[in-house]
């Protein structure tokens, strides 16, 4: 017999993770839909980009929607019918939810109550949703993992994905909705977000101008390749949905102290960087270190790209890209 193809809607399509998670699965046979409203936290010249990469796949439809609305998002779904949800739109960045803390109350809370809203009304048996590692708040044991308590919160951005949890844990109590959180620690990798370290740090090393580096260089970082991240998302769709509210630690394989990282991105540019060491931001953690023992247990999980190989790539994609990529507006702050 054929087997059915798989449909699936993945919100914050043309966001970094979502765009790597989107070309995984149609590479995979899938058919997917991805919404996305294109928000101008920073240059959505680069989202265009990678929808346009997408938009090569026959199996690739894109609607633009704000997703904190919630009419035309439940439209969607229901014209849709997906097997699976897969929800990673949001105001992300640490910082800017001192700024701006309506934009995470807006995209994280509405939008993620309305994914869950929309999935219990259509009956669909499973969300996948976005959290992560910054829940650890204050927590200092490390490495983290699930089964720590996550009550010390310390940023607006860090508090909406904590409520997603407890939103998640609502929604399956009460509906039995399979909802599957997931706890990425700092991703990197091609295409990736303009506001984040690893993008800023290239641009400015390979043009000579200095780089901030917060906390004197002694934060430590469980960087995580998108490609692993994006593994470990399709593992969870390659199980079938059993009803369970659960959360899993996607993070890289080794703790990585901030100037290790730059050292080696200066080996890859080939030039030394200018840094100024700066105290540690408001908001921001010491150290999110991950323990990912569950998700190697329950799916097989293994971060198998190297910082070595995954600063290489990204240096790489950037020079190919260099033209476009400092033609980009600064993020907001
Ligand atoms: N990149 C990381 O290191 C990291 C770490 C932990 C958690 N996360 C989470 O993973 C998810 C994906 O992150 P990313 O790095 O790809 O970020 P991203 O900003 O590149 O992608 C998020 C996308 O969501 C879209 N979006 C925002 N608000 C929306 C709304 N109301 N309606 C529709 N679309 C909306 C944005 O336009 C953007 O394209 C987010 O939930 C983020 O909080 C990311």
């Amino acid at each position: 017999m054929k087997k059915k193809q798989k449909k699936a809607v993945i919100t914050g399509a043309a966001g970094f993770i979502g765009f790597h998670l989107a070309q995984k699965l149609l590479e995979r046979g899938w058919s997917v839909a991805g919404i996305d409203s294109l928000t101008d936290y920073y240059d959505p010249r680069i989202k265009q980009k990678r929808l346009a990469i997408l938009k090569k796949y026959p199996k690739f439809r894109f609607y633009k929607l704000n997703i904190a609305k919630y009419a035309p998002f439940e439209k969607v779904l229901r014209k849709e019918k997906p097997d699976d949800i897969i929800h990673l739109a949001a105001q992300a960045g640490v910082r800017y939810s001192l700024t701006d803390p309506w934009a995470y109350i807006e995209s994280n809370m509405l939008g993620t109550l309305n994914v869950f809203e929309a999935a219990k009304r259509l009956k669909l048996p499973r969300v996948l949703y976005a959290s992560s590692s910054s829940v650890y708040g204050l927590n200092t044991k490390s490495p983290m993992s699930e089964d720590d308590r996550t009550d010390t919160q310390i940023s607006v951005y860090a508090a909406t994905k904590k409520a997603n949890e407890s939103l998640a844990h609502s929604y399956n109590a009460l509906y039995g909705i399979e909802t599957v959180g997931l706890r990425f620690f700092t991703v990197y990798g091609t295409w990736g977000r303009p506001d984040l370290a690893l993008f800023k740090f290239v641009k400015k090393i390979l043009s000579g101008e200095p780089i901030d580096v917060y906390g004197h260089g002694k934060m430590k970082r469980s960087f995580t390749h998108v490609s692993d991240i994006v593994a470990g998302i399709a593992a969870i769709l390659d199980q079938a949905p059993r009803g369970r509210n659960t959360l899993y630690n996607l993070g890289g394989a080794e703790a990585v102290p901030l100037l290790a990282f730059i050292k080696n991105i200066e080996k890859e540019v080939g030039k030394k960087a200018k840094q100024r060491l700066l105290p540690m931001q408001a908001g921001d953690v010491r150290e999110t270190i991950a323990d990912w023992s569950k998700a190697h247990k329950e799916l097989g999980f293994v971060p198998r790209t190297t910082m070595e190989e995954g600063i290489a790539e990204f240096v790489a994609w950037f020079r190919s890209e260099e033209k476009f990529l400092r033609s980009l507006k600064e993020p907001k702050q």
